[in-house]
């Protein structure tokens, strides 16, 4: 995701603003770039790539401005280019800004603004903020009132700071659902999306919130709500170690990203939810959305974790759009000689968006003529730019090697797409709403199942010795169980297997004994009582049972070892809840082996050979 940092005070800024870029780059990111007022001018340095290719670009300049502000950017809206890198500047250059967020309305913004005279260069919403601001500044108002005007008329989230060559005294910054701190230091103040940026310099930190708009100068800052009301800000002492935070305060990133769960899912759907109209919008795949309901048939084609989200997305599309639908193996499908044509839509599933399979699987459909959808997270990816078109998941940078906030985010993407095919065919515009409706309760639902988490890892504790493990699950949780038992044995190196609760009595069933944890995903649904009976199978051979139930479920905790109750919701996004417990799970086990949970042996992030 990306990086935000300023400097304001004596020193040199660009050192300062190097070294806080650096230490954002565990958040991920495609391009970096700097703005300073140098000789009463606004000066900017961009780079794609690295940060420290950003720095050898502009060592051996003498940059002595004590202003600057500094950004990494993880492209949403625009390929990863130096020009649609931050800070994004107006005609005279006379104003910086730089941006984390998404500004929804940036097209309506835009095209006022271009009929105004304003000229843009960038494909970024971003850009839609300087001009804004400019226009302000155009009437007469000063910076902080501009920028104040400005967001006024943007919707969406941002964190933001905006430097100008006519107040070369200040850094203004605000926030909107995307964080921004300030910094408080001797003659000096700082500003950061995030406290790892700052904490070699300062541990005093003010934090801005949703709706606040601060000045900073080197000597003081004063902040007012967007809508002008003057507030008091709390300094605070930060007490964390670099080491800790650059996690974001969590010992791990798995554990960060499957926390950040609430939020990566809401970036996922924001702004693709038509509530009117009861579907979805989705704007890679405009233009496409006719020759996607005609489609005689979809295929969904994509490796490990994100394989498992195509499952659930096979269910979803044939239960709601009437399209036949087949999920294969990315590897399988490239070697064999699959009858594919015109008329079928290949879903290409990839978080990283580079793994080699799904790409020469991609290729080779591309070739036969089918339609080609990219389902990705990472911007400008192989992919992505392979794709005829396709659907950013948005899930933000996941850096733990073990997928979690990205398969979350896949299943979102895929009830969006279903949503919008399914309202094409024959979903009704009442029960398109209810499925907006619910898809909308689950931020606050993972919330929820999140505060289990002691209660998990107790359930941890009991079972990290166990050698092998049973995932068990029917319907819409029977990828959930295959993602739960490749969490488990990714991590923890336990042999786990998935299997559809029914199957059990056809082989598995021979291993239950005393020693056989099963995990039974077994919430209140249409297939609640044949998961009783498999429950019945396994505890008359003693097997231990773990079942993931409905909160109000009070038959199956006297059945069992361990309940861990989750909230309700439809059937067809129930996995985006039932998977939360099987992750915490996994990572607790796994932490509790003492092995290494981020980067665990033989497994790499981004699997790009064969
Ligand atoms: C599991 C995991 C892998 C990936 C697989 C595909 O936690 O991370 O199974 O899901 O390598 O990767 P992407 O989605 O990047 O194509």
């Amino acid at each position: 995701m990306c990086g935000i940092v300023g400097y304001i005070g004596e020193k040199k800024c660009v050192p300062i603003l190097i070294e806080g870029l650096k230490r954002l780059e565990y958040r991920g990111y495609d391009s970096a770039g700097i703005g300073t007022i140098e000789d009463g001018e606004c000066k900017v340095y961009k780079k794609t790539g690295k940060v420290s290719q950003l720095e050898d670009k502009i060592n051996g300049r003498e940059i002595k401005t004590p202003l600057g502000i500094g950004h990494t950017r993880w492209a949403t809206h625009g390929a990863p280019t130096e020009t649609n890198a931050h800070p994004h500047f107006n005609g005279k250059n006379s104003i910086l800004v730089i941006h984390n967020g998404i500004i929804e309305n940036y097209a309506t913004l835009r095209k006022a603004l271009i009929s105004s005279g304003f000229n843009f260069i960038s494909e970024t919403d971003t850009e839609v903020l300087v001009h804004l601001i400019d226009s302000f500044k155009k009437k007469g108002f000063s910076l902080f009132e501009s920028v104040r005007y400005a967001l006024n008329e943007v919707e969406g989230t941002y964190g933001i700071a905006v430097i100008s060559s006519d107040e070369p005294d200040k850094i203004i910054v605000a926030k909107k659902g995307s964080p921004l701190v300030i910094g408080i230091g001797d003659e000096e103040n700082f500003i950061a999306s995030d406290v790892s940026a700052l904490i070699s310099y300062t541990s005093q930190i003010v934090y801005l919130e949703d709706g606040e708009i601060a000045e900073v100068k080197k000597d003081s800052f004063c902040a007012k709500t967007i809508s002008a009301v003057d507030i008091e800000k709390e300094i605070h002492e930060v007490t964390m170690s670099l080491d800790e935070i650059s996690k974001g305060g969590y010992p791990h990133f798995m554990l960060k990203e499957i926390m950040e769960q609430p939020e990566s899912i809401r970036n996922s759907m924001r702004g693709r939810l038509l509530h009117k109209e009861g579907t979805a919008k989705l704007g890679g795949l405009v233009g496409f959305e006719d020759r996607i309901a005609d489609s005689k048939r979809i295929i969904i084609t994509a490796c490990g974790t994100s394989w498992h989200a195509g499952l659930v997305g096979e269910y979803m599309i044939e239960q709601f759009t009437g399209i036949p639908c087949e999920v294969e193996y990315a590897s399988e499908f490239r070697y064999r000689n699959p009858i594919i044509g015109k008329d079928d839509t290949i879903l290409f599933i990839s978080q990283s968006g580079e793994t080699a399979d799904t790409l020469a699987a991609l290729k080779e459909a591309k070739r036969r003529g089918a339609l080609c959808l990219g389902v990705v997270n990472v911007v400008g990816s192989s992919i992505a730019r392979e794709s005829e078109a396709g659907v950013y998941i948005h899930a933000g940078p996941e850096i733990g090697v073990a997928s979690t906030k990205a398969f979350t985010s896949q299943l979102i993407v895929f009830a969006l797409i279903t949503l919008l095919i399914a309202r094409k065919k024959q979903l009704s515009h009442v029960d398109g709403k209810t499925i907006i409706k619910e898809i909308e309760s689950l931020p606050e639902k993972i919330e929820k199942i999140l505060k289990l988490n002691d209660h998990i890892e107790k359930i941890a504790e009991e079972f990290k010795d166990s050698l092998n493990f049973l995932y068990l699950g029917r319907g819409y949780n029977f990828p959930v169980a295959l993602e739960g038992a490749l969490k488990l044995k990714e991590i923890s190196y336990i042999h786990a297997e998935g299997y559809p609760a029914a199957e059990m009595k056809h082989g598995p069933i021979a291993l239950i004994d005393k020693n056989m944890p099963c995990v039974f995903l077994a919430p209140s649904d249409s297939v609640y009582e044949k998961i009783i009976s498999n429950i019945e199978e396994v505890k008359a051979r003693k097997g231990r049972i773990i079942a993931i139930t409905s909160e109000n479920d009070d038959k199956i905790d006297k059945m069992v070892d361990y309940t861990i109750k989750i909230p309700d919701t439809i059937r067809m996004l129930m996995p985006v809840l039932s998977v939360i417990p099987l992750q915490l799970l996994a990572y607790h086990i796994a932490v509790k082996k003492g092995l290494n949970v981020d980067q665990p042996r033989n497994l790499a992030k981004s699997v790009t050979v064969e």
